[in-house]
């Protein structure tokens, strides 16, 4: 191994920071320096984080979406996708689903669109808390105005994730044409001041990115102290203008969720549905590089397969229940457990004024 991998392989975990050539450094690593990687990040997860692998289930409920991002199947300008939106009533017995699986947290995801007002996302917020028993949700609609934020925090939603997908301005403002890296920021910051816990991430593998700007996504997300960071490969999908790009490696994604676990011990990081596209063992490496959340589908089958963000997406044609089990066993065979509770980020305490503070000493 080398000299300066093994040395910022041991700061990295005894002091949970490095400069941005250590990093890449680290994700240079190949061969026994990624097994090396891989067995540190999994130590540092079992000693701040412990055997738990929290479940949250995902229910997609729009793909029409405003934006028209190269990399993504739901862009607007592809035709060729089958467009649907799920009404309040069938996302609430969707998440009525979820809780009959004993999956505590739902997670609502959709393309950008405005057809959901921020007061009818705010009943159904309030409706999953109060009707169907939801302990804690999660939000991830992109991009919106300070004051819809604030109506759904007050409604009751706990959590949202706004990817960064790349730190690198550029490219950000070349991959999703209409909008600018500085308002992605300003939401994240939004999300932060009203007291949700933040979740942000990366593609990786993207057309135009190197381990420079990997490094730069690392130490984003260890600025904005994220409670969570989604890091996936790029998957490139055939009805986008980046169709004839290569995708993200498993090596590389595993790297790059290994030296985030690094250097954000108490984050929590999904083994995501990406990962397990690319391999057939991706989720399961996920969990051994430092992962410790799993994002069960719950969208109901008929919507499921439009929600086409890339292709191949593992678990596609699954039933919910047959899906939820394959997870249970997974996690069951690595000798961990199924998180209790609602699976809080372990550094929230609930509080605006923490984030208020926070959000004033960084900016
Ligand atoms: N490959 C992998 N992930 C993608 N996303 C969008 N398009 C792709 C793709 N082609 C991710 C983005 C976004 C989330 C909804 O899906 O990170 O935040
Ligand atoms: Fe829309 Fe998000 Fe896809 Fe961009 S990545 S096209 S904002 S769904």
């Amino acid at each position: 191994m080398r000299k300066e991998f093994c040395e910022a392989l041991a700061k990295a975990q005894k002091n949970h920071d490095l400069s941005r050539e250590e990093i890449i450094v680290l994700l240079e690593a190949e061969g026994e320096e990624l097994e090396a990687l891989g067995r540190a990040a999994d130590e540092v997860r079992e000693k701040y984080l412990g055997r738990e692998v929290h479940l949250r289930g995902i229910i997609e409920f729009s793909n029409h979406c405003r934006q028209n991002c190269l990399y993504c199947g739901l862009r607007r300008d592809n035709k060729h996708l089958r467009r649907y939106r799920m009404s309040p009533e069938e996302i609430l017995a969707a998440a009525r689903k979820a809780v009959e699986l004993g999956l505590p947290t739902v997670v609502l995801q959709s393309g950008e669109d405005p057809y959901y007002s921020a007061p009818v996302v705010a009943e159904i917020i309030r409706r999953l808390k109060e009707e169907v028993g939801v302990k804690a949700i999660t939000l991830s609609l992109g991009e919106r105005s300070r004051e819809d934020y604030r109506l759904w925090r007050q409604a009751g939603a706990d959590r949202y994730l706004l990817k960064h997908e790349t730190a690198n301005r550029e490219l950000f403002a070349c991959l999703r044409p209409g909008t600018s890296w500085e308002n992605r920021l300003r939401c994240l910051l939004w999300l932060k001041e009203l007291g949700y816990q933040v979740g942000s991430g990366n593609m990786v593998g993207l057309p135009g990115q190197d381990l420079e700007t990997l490094a730069e996504d690392i130490l984003l997300l260890k600025e904005l102290d994220v409670e969570m960071a989604g890091i996936g490969p790029f998957i490139p999908h055939p009805q986008t203008p980046l169709a004839g790009e290569a995708g993200g490696s498993l090596d590389l994604t595993l790297k790059t969720l290994a030296v985030t676990r690094l250097l954000l011990p108490l984050a929590h990081l999904p083994a995501t549905t990406a990962l397990g596209t690319i391999h057939p063992q991706g989720r399961r490496l996920g969990l051994c590089y430092g992962g410790n959340v799993i994002m069960p589908d719950i969208t109901p089958l008929p919507y499921r397969r439009h929600y086409q963000i890339y292709p191949g997406k593992a678990g596609v044609d699954q039933e919910i229940e047959t899906n939820v089990a394959s997870i249970r066993d997974l996690i069951a065979s690595l000798g961990r457990s199924i998180g209790r509770g609602p699976g809080h980020s372990p550094k929230w305490r609930g509080g605006v004024e923490l984030y208020e503070m926070r959000a004033g000493q960084l900016y």
